[in-house]
Protein backbone atom coordinates (compact mmCIF):
# COMPACT_ATOMS: atom_id res chain seq x y z
CA UNK A 1 0.00 0.00 0.00
CA UNK A 2 1.37 3.53 0.24
CA UNK A 3 1.37 3.56 -3.47
CA UNK A 4 -0.54 6.09 -4.51
CA UNK A 5 2.43 8.88 -3.82
CA UNK A 6 1.80 12.57 -2.49
CA UNK A 7 -0.80 11.75 -0.32
CA UNK A 8 1.48 10.11 3.19
CA UNK A 9 -0.80 9.22 6.09
CA UNK A 10 0.18 12.56 8.60
CA UNK A 11 1.44 11.25 11.81
CA UNK A 12 1.38 12.69 14.97
CA UNK A 13 2.48 11.71 18.50
CA UNK A 14 -0.04 11.70 21.43
CA UNK A 15 1.98 14.32 23.11
CA UNK A 16 1.72 16.37 20.34
CA UNK A 17 -1.04 19.82 20.78
CA UNK A 18 -4.59 19.02 19.98
CA UNK A 19 -5.02 21.84 18.40
CA UNK A 20 -1.98 21.19 15.98
CA UNK A 21 -3.43 17.83 15.51
CA UNK A 22 -6.60 18.86 14.78
CA UNK A 23 -5.42 21.39 12.14
CA UNK A 24 -3.26 18.00 10.66
CA UNK A 25 -6.61 16.29 10.50
CA UNK A 26 -8.02 19.34 8.86
CA UNK A 27 -5.30 19.68 6.12
CA UNK A 28 -5.40 15.67 5.93
CA UNK A 29 -6.96 15.14 2.02
CA UNK A 30 -7.81 11.69 3.34
CA UNK A 31 -8.99 12.78 6.33
CA UNK A 32 -7.07 10.81 8.99
CA UNK A 33 -3.76 11.54 11.25
CA UNK A 34 -1.72 8.43 12.16
CA UNK A 35 -0.37 7.95 16.00
CA UNK A 36 1.89 5.76 16.99
CA UNK A 37 1.61 3.71 19.79
CA UNK A 38 3.59 0.61 21.26
CA UNK A 39 3.40 -2.53 19.91
CA UNK A 40 1.43 -5.18 21.64
CA UNK A 41 4.83 -6.57 23.41
CA UNK A 42 5.32 -3.88 25.02
CA UNK A 43 3.00 -2.81 26.60
CA UNK A 44 2.44 -3.70 30.73
CA UNK A 45 -1.00 -5.49 30.27
CA UNK A 46 -0.24 -7.32 27.11
CA UNK A 47 -1.34 -10.81 29.42
CA UNK A 48 -4.59 -9.19 30.19
CA UNK A 49 -4.95 -8.59 26.64
CA UNK A 50 -4.23 -11.81 25.13
CA UNK A 51 -5.95 -13.66 27.94
CA UNK A 52 -9.23 -11.52 26.82
CA UNK A 53 -8.45 -12.69 23.43
CA UNK A 54 -8.59 -16.20 24.62
CA UNK A 55 -12.31 -15.40 24.97
CA UNK A 56 -15.34 -15.39 23.06
CA UNK A 57 -15.27 -12.18 21.11
CA UNK A 58 -17.62 -9.51 22.82
CA UNK A 59 -18.18 -5.70 22.51
CA UNK A 60 -18.91 -3.16 25.55
CA UNK A 61 -20.12 0.24 25.47
CA UNK A 62 -18.92 1.77 28.29
CA UNK A 63 -21.38 4.42 28.44
CA UNK A 64 -21.35 5.56 31.90
CA UNK A 65 -18.70 3.65 33.30
CA UNK A 66 -15.19 4.62 34.35
CA UNK A 67 -12.93 2.71 31.74
CA UNK A 68 -11.28 0.76 34.89
CA UNK A 69 -15.25 0.20 36.15
CA UNK A 70 -15.74 -0.93 32.29
CA UNK A 71 -12.82 -3.11 32.36
CA UNK A 72 -13.50 -4.94 35.76
CA UNK A 73 -16.65 -5.58 34.73
CA UNK A 74 -15.58 -7.40 31.58
CA UNK A 75 -12.30 -8.65 33.56
CA UNK A 76 -14.40 -10.26 36.47
CA UNK A 77 -16.98 -12.08 33.95
CA UNK A 78 -14.53 -13.39 31.48
CA UNK A 79 -11.35 -13.97 33.68
CA UNK A 80 -12.48 -14.15 37.01
CA UNK A 81 -13.06 -11.61 40.06
CA UNK A 82 -10.03 -9.86 40.75
CA UNK A 83 -8.02 -11.41 37.82
CA UNK A 84 -5.15 -8.49 36.26
CA UNK A 85 -6.00 -5.86 38.80
CA UNK A 86 -2.92 -3.87 37.52
CA UNK A 87 -2.75 -4.54 33.88
CA UNK A 88 -6.08 -3.44 34.01
CA UNK A 89 -5.36 0.22 36.15
CA UNK A 90 -2.83 0.65 33.29
CA UNK A 91 -4.91 -0.40 30.38
CA UNK A 92 -7.88 1.84 32.11
CA UNK A 93 -5.18 4.66 32.60
CA UNK A 94 -4.33 4.74 28.43
CA UNK A 95 -8.22 4.80 27.74
CA UNK A 96 -8.80 7.52 29.47
CA UNK A 97 -5.64 9.35 28.17
CA UNK A 98 -6.95 8.48 24.66
CA UNK A 99 -10.49 9.60 25.51
CA UNK A 100 -9.58 12.64 26.52
CA UNK A 101 -7.25 13.78 23.66
CA UNK A 102 -10.19 13.00 21.19
CA UNK A 103 -12.46 14.91 23.08
CA UNK A 104 -10.01 17.70 23.02
CA UNK A 105 -9.53 17.42 19.56
CA UNK A 106 -13.33 17.95 18.74
CA UNK A 107 -14.32 19.81 21.85
CA UNK A 108 -16.67 17.01 22.67
CA UNK A 109 -17.35 14.63 25.38
CA UNK A 110 -16.00 11.94 24.08
CA UNK A 111 -17.53 8.00 24.45
CA UNK A 112 -15.54 4.76 24.47
CA UNK A 113 -16.13 1.24 23.19
CA UNK A 114 -13.93 -2.01 23.25
CA UNK A 115 -14.62 -5.23 20.95
CA UNK A 116 -12.91 -8.40 20.17
CA UNK A 117 -14.66 -9.99 17.27
CA UNK A 118 -14.66 -9.28 13.92
CA UNK A 119 -17.04 -7.58 11.54
CA UNK A 120 -16.42 -8.31 8.01
CA UNK A 121 -18.97 -5.69 6.91
CA UNK A 122 -15.84 -3.59 8.22
CA UNK A 123 -14.04 -5.19 4.84
CA UNK A 124 -15.84 -3.08 2.72
CA UNK A 125 -14.75 1.06 2.18
CA UNK A 126 -17.61 3.12 4.09
CA UNK A 127 -17.16 6.04 6.55
CA UNK A 128 -18.42 5.49 9.73
CA UNK A 129 -21.88 8.12 10.71
CA UNK A 130 -23.86 9.62 13.71
CA UNK A 131 -26.18 12.25 13.85
CA UNK A 132 -24.85 14.87 15.88
CA UNK A 133 -23.54 18.16 14.46
CA UNK A 134 -19.13 16.98 14.39
CA UNK A 135 -17.76 14.21 15.49
CA UNK A 136 -14.36 12.14 14.87
CA UNK A 137 -13.36 8.94 16.09
CA UNK A 138 -10.11 7.87 17.68
CA UNK A 139 -9.05 3.72 16.88
CA UNK A 140 -6.74 1.67 18.86
CA UNK A 141 -6.78 -1.31 17.39
CA UNK A 142 -4.18 -3.67 19.79
CA UNK A 143 -2.86 -6.71 18.49
CA UNK A 144 -3.69 -6.57 14.70
CA UNK A 145 -1.63 -8.15 12.27
CA UNK A 146 -2.46 -5.26 9.98
CA UNK A 147 -4.14 -1.79 10.03
CA UNK A 148 -6.85 -0.19 8.38
CA UNK A 149 -7.01 0.97 4.88
CA UNK A 150 -8.35 5.08 3.76
CA UNK A 151 -8.72 6.52 0.50
CA UNK A 152 -9.77 10.01 -0.33
CA UNK A 153 -13.93 10.83 -0.97
CA UNK A 154 -12.94 11.33 -4.36
CA UNK A 155 -11.39 7.90 -5.48
CA UNK A 156 -14.87 6.62 -4.13
CA UNK A 157 -17.93 6.77 -7.41
CA UNK A 158 -20.81 7.62 -4.56
CA UNK A 159 -23.22 6.63 -6.69
CA UNK A 160 -21.92 3.27 -7.39
CA UNK A 161 -21.30 2.92 -3.63
CA UNK A 162 -24.69 3.78 -3.01
CA UNK A 163 -26.31 0.84 -4.95
CA UNK A 164 -23.53 -1.37 -4.00
CA UNK A 165 -24.79 -1.04 -0.55
CA UNK A 166 -28.28 -1.01 -1.14
CA UNK A 167 -27.77 -4.82 -2.54
CA UNK A 168 -25.05 -5.80 -0.41
CA UNK A 169 -26.20 -4.19 3.20
CA UNK A 170 -28.40 -6.84 3.79
CA UNK A 171 -26.56 -9.85 3.17
CA UNK A 172 -23.23 -8.35 5.02
CA UNK A 173 -25.42 -7.96 7.65
CA UNK A 174 -26.76 -11.55 7.79
CA UNK A 175 -22.93 -12.14 7.60
CA UNK A 176 -21.43 -9.91 10.49
CA UNK A 177 -24.64 -11.89 12.67
CA UNK A 178 -23.49 -15.30 11.38
CA UNK A 179 -19.89 -14.79 12.12
CA UNK A 180 -20.42 -13.04 15.45
CA UNK A 181 -22.36 -16.38 16.55
CA UNK A 182 -20.31 -18.65 15.11
CA UNK A 183 -17.20 -17.75 14.05
CA UNK A 184 -16.99 -19.22 10.84
CA UNK A 185 -14.89 -18.10 8.36
CA UNK A 186 -15.87 -15.54 5.82
CA UNK A 187 -14.15 -17.41 3.13
CA UNK A 188 -16.11 -20.48 3.68
CA UNK A 189 -19.70 -18.35 4.30
CA UNK A 190 -19.38 -16.46 0.85
CA UNK A 191 -17.38 -19.19 -1.33
CA UNK A 192 -20.39 -18.96 -3.48
CA UNK A 193 -19.82 -15.12 -3.89
CA UNK A 194 -15.99 -15.06 -5.23
CA UNK A 195 -16.39 -11.65 -6.91
CA UNK A 196 -17.74 -10.43 -3.48
CA UNK A 197 -14.66 -12.42 -1.71
CA UNK A 198 -12.31 -11.12 -3.97
CA UNK A 199 -13.00 -7.42 -3.67
CA UNK A 200 -12.99 -8.07 0.37
CA UNK A 201 -9.85 -9.36 0.46
CA UNK A 202 -7.84 -6.60 -2.07
CA UNK A 203 -10.25 -4.13 -1.53
CA UNK A 204 -10.57 -2.95 -5.32
CA UNK A 205 -14.62 -2.84 -5.06
CA UNK A 206 -16.29 -1.71 -8.10
CA UNK A 207 -16.75 1.33 -7.01
CA UNK A 208 -13.21 2.29 -6.15
CA UNK A 209 -12.37 4.80 -9.05
CA UNK A 210 -8.63 3.66 -8.71
CA UNK A 211 -6.94 1.17 -6.60
CA UNK A 212 -3.36 2.70 -6.55
CA UNK A 213 -4.16 5.47 -4.04
CA UNK A 214 -5.27 3.19 -1.18
CA UNK A 215 -3.31 3.79 1.94
CA UNK A 216 -2.84 1.73 4.94
CA UNK A 217 -2.52 2.93 8.84
CA UNK A 218 0.74 1.10 10.56
CA UNK A 219 -0.56 -2.33 12.68
CA UNK A 220 -0.85 -1.13 16.32
CA UNK A 221 -1.20 2.30 15.15
CA UNK A 222 -3.79 4.77 16.31
CA UNK A 223 -5.29 6.91 13.88
CA UNK A 224 -8.13 9.76 14.22
CA UNK A 225 -10.70 9.91 11.02
CA UNK A 226 -13.78 12.33 10.63
CA UNK A 227 -17.30 10.95 11.16
CA UNK A 228 -19.90 11.94 8.63
CA UNK A 229 -22.61 13.54 10.47
CA UNK A 230 -25.50 15.76 8.37
CA UNK A 231 -23.38 18.64 8.27
CA UNK A 232 -19.61 16.91 7.72
CA UNK A 233 -18.57 13.94 5.65
CA UNK A 234 -16.37 11.32 6.73
CA UNK A 235 -13.05 9.42 5.84
CA UNK A 236 -13.52 6.47 3.96
CA UNK A 237 -11.67 3.48 5.59
CA UNK A 238 -11.77 -0.32 5.89
CA UNK A 239 -10.17 -3.42 7.67
CA UNK A 240 -7.31 -5.15 5.81
CA UNK A 241 -7.97 -8.45 4.92
CA UNK A 242 -5.53 -9.59 7.16
CA UNK A 243 -6.83 -9.11 10.43
CA UNK A 244 -10.22 -11.12 9.79
CA UNK A 245 -8.79 -14.28 11.70
CA UNK A 246 -6.94 -12.22 14.15
CA UNK A 247 -9.09 -8.94 15.24
CA UNK A 248 -7.51 -7.99 18.14
CA UNK A 249 -8.57 -5.77 21.10
CA UNK A 250 -10.10 -2.59 19.41
CA UNK A 251 -10.30 0.44 21.14
CA UNK A 252 -13.19 2.97 19.53
CA UNK A 253 -13.36 6.11 20.65
CA UNK A 254 -16.07 8.85 19.18
CA UNK A 255 -15.98 12.37 20.24
CA UNK A 256 -19.48 14.04 19.17
CA UNK A 257 -20.83 17.10 19.67
CA UNK A 258 -24.54 18.16 19.44
FE1 LIG B 1 -15.70 2.08 10.35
Amino acid sequence: MNSGGGQPVPQSPLEAAPAAVRCLLDQSPLGVVEIARPPLDALPYRAFIAALLGKQGFKLDFNRLAPNEALALVSDKLLGPGAFMPERAALAADIAALAAFAGELAGAPSAIAIRTYFAPGDLVWHVDRVNERTALRLLWPVGRPAGMQVTSADNVDAALHRAYMHREHPLLSRLDTCVMRTGAAVETLWAHRPAQLAAMVSGDFPFIRDPAPIFEIAAGAASIHHVQTPEQPGTWHRSSWANRAAPGFQIVITAAAA
